[in-house]
């Protein structure tokens, strides 16, 4: 329980005050006290510029963080009504891999690099199945067929490589690899990012539904507010390492209070494609860190 005292009720998942910062300058923190909670059959929505930290934070839920970066503050409590709050910043690496994949599922940013190219996608997606439920044979099959079938793909493709499949079709079959062990929480790392805008809406029309079907609490990753209006049942907005403002869906794309978000929102285009798409307006920030360049340049300085 490492101290946590909590009840059913509690959320999935709750990011407390969590800081991230490389090992080389641990004074510059890349993710600045994040606070957040996700509860089951909801969506969170991340939102914010690139090298906000959306993924640093994703990662840092399932204790993935690359070796060059630690954690340097915070709890995440993780409770699945089953096994009691644990703050997963202190399981060690045999407790973290039996929740990951099993529990915890991630659609990462960059699908090609999570397939391995020389397995066929049906044996990627069983071996989950295999190594945290123990299910082998036919039942493997059949289990594999009925994943690959709920994403969309022909379960005869099982027995396809990764690079015989189109970008859409991998990208389900990441779905298919993540959802398989029907876990309760899934991080989405801009999982639709690269994909055109019909496949794009069939997988959040397909995220969706297996959020409800399973009760399964979502962390979706985006920079895109359409998807946003679509998905989320609450919204955090990043900006620099930091949440600038955080709340439900209408509260945030009807009523945004912090100047980022309501600048962020500013350049959506509109529907008749009447508004001009125009950059970020930085006016709220002090002159001296208005442009991304000086970003960009605090966070080289710490690689
Ligand atoms: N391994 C690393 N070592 C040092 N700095 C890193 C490392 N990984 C990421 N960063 C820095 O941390 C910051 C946050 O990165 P992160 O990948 O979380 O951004 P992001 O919000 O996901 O951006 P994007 O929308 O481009 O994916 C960036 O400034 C990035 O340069
Ligand atoms: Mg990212």
């Amino acid at each position: 329980m490492n101290g946590i005292e909590m009840n059913q009720a509690s959320p999935l998942l709750q990011m407390q005050q969590v800081s991230i910062a490389s090992k080389k300058m641990p004074s510059r923190l890349l993710v600045n006290r994040v606070s957040f909670s996700i509860d089951p059959g909801k969506t969170t929505c991340v939102v914010g510029e690139s090298g906000s930290g959306k993924s640093l934070t994703a990662l840092s839920v399932m204790g993935l963080l690359s070796k060059q970066l630690q954690l340097t503050s915070g709890k995440i409590v993780f409770n699945d009504g089953q096994s009691g709050a644990q703050d997963l910043t202190k399981l060690d690496e045999a407790s973290l891999r039996k929740i990951r994949g099993a529990k915890i599922a991630m659609i990462f940013q960059e699908p090609m690099t999570s397939l391995n190219p020389v397995l066929t996608v049906g044996y990627q997606i069983g071996e989950s199945l295999t190594t945290h439920l123990g299910i082998k044979g036919d039942k493997l099959k059949v289990k594999i067929a009925s994943l690959l079938e709920m994403v969309g793909i022909p379960p005869s493709r099982a027995n396809s490589y990764p690079d015989e499949l189109s970008g859409g079709q991998r990208q389900r079959v990441m779905i298919a690899m993540s959802i398989a062990c029907e876990p309760c929480l899934l991080i989405a790392d801009e999982p639709t990012t690269a994909l055109d805008v019909t496949v794009q809406a069939q997988i959040l029309k397909l995220l969706d539904e297996l959020k409800t079907r399973m009760n399964m609490g979502m962390l979706f990753i985006t920079h895109d507010f359409g998807v946003v209006a679509d998905i989320a049942d609450y919204v955090v907005v990043m900006f620099r390492g930091e949440i600038v403002e955080s709340g439900t869906k209408q509260q945030i794309l009807n009523h945004p209070q912090h100047p980022y978000t309501k600048a962020l929102l500013a350049c959506v285009p509109d529907a008749e494609g009447k508004k001009p798409l125009k950059p970020i307006d930085y006016a709220w920030l002090p002159e001296n860190q208005r442009t991304q360049q000086v970003a960009n340049e605090i966070s080289e300085a710490t690689v």
